[in-house]
């Protein structure tokens, strides 16, 4: 099985899972962010080396302010409690995306979590919060005009949120929509997308392995022939 080296997800779903529950849509959150630690272990286990997690996008914003705050808090709640993992782990952990308007709490706890750096590194581990891909492509172009550097392909992804990482080979969409939703615009021009129907509660290793099998059998061209 072909492994990709960088793996991205849209982890979608978590209202309807807990609608179909009969629960409030903050616990399919809280089943999402378990989901979410799992899948960092099996990422481990498999020898995938960055993953890159859609956490909240700029536009989640327009979300009832009960549940924005609910995952804030929920966010803020988990770093807090279980970022001493990281270490024992080997997960180098790191946020993409705008932090001017997040809760202040929730900014220095990212910031604490990021500064925790494990020795022994398996995984970067990379968190979209209040992400888009429009604003990242806007931010990166105005550091470009103010750094005065010309305007490259190089110069654009090293003035990105992801500077160092290699471009996803794979993106995982579940939750059943075929779209982006301004997820890593700039960064995801070849890779491979799989889209399942699985809401992101319900998204375990044996999806993860299904995916990784049929990304195996795509035929990767980036515009040449073969
Ligand atoms: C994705 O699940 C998680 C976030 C956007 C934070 P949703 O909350 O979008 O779940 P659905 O799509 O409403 O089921
Ligand atoms: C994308 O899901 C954002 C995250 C998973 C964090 P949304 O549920 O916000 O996307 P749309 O609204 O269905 O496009
Ligand atoms: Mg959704």
């Amino acid at each position: 099985m072909k492994i990709p080296k960088h793996l991205a997800v849209i982890m979608d779903g978590n209202g309807r899972w807990a609608r179909e529950r009969g629960l409030p849509r903050i616990a399919g959150h809280y089943e999402g962010i378990k989901r979410a630690e799992e899948l960092v272990d099996d990422c481990i286990e498999l020898g995938i080396k960055w993953l890159t997690l859609f956490t909240f996008s700029t536009e989640n914003w327009k979300r009832p302010q009960s549940e924005v705050k609910a995952l804030m808090k929920l966010l803020e709640g988990y770093l807090r409690e279980n970022s001493y993992k990281l270490v024992e782990k080997g997960i180098n952990l790191s946020f993409i995306g705008r932090r001017d308007r997040l809760p202040y709490s929730l900014s220095k706890e990212m910031e604490r979590a990021e500064n925790i750096k494990p020795k022994q590194e398996k995984i970067k581990v990379i968190l979209a919060v209040d992400y888009g891909g429009r604003d990242e492509i806007i931010r990166a172009a105005k550091r470009l005009l103010e750094m005065n550097r010309d305007i490259t392909e190089e110069n654009f992804k090293d003035l990105s949120d992801l500077p160092n990482a290699p471009y996803p080979d794979l993106l995982i969409r579940t939750g059943g929509e075929k779209r982006i939703s301004n997820f890593l615009l700039w960064h995801i021009a070849y890779t491979e997308l799989y889209f399942t129907d699985t809401y992101w509660p319900d998204f375990t290793k044996e999806e993860l392995l299904k995916a990784l099998e049929d990304f195996s059998k795509r035929e990767r061209k980036f515009g040449a022939v073969l």
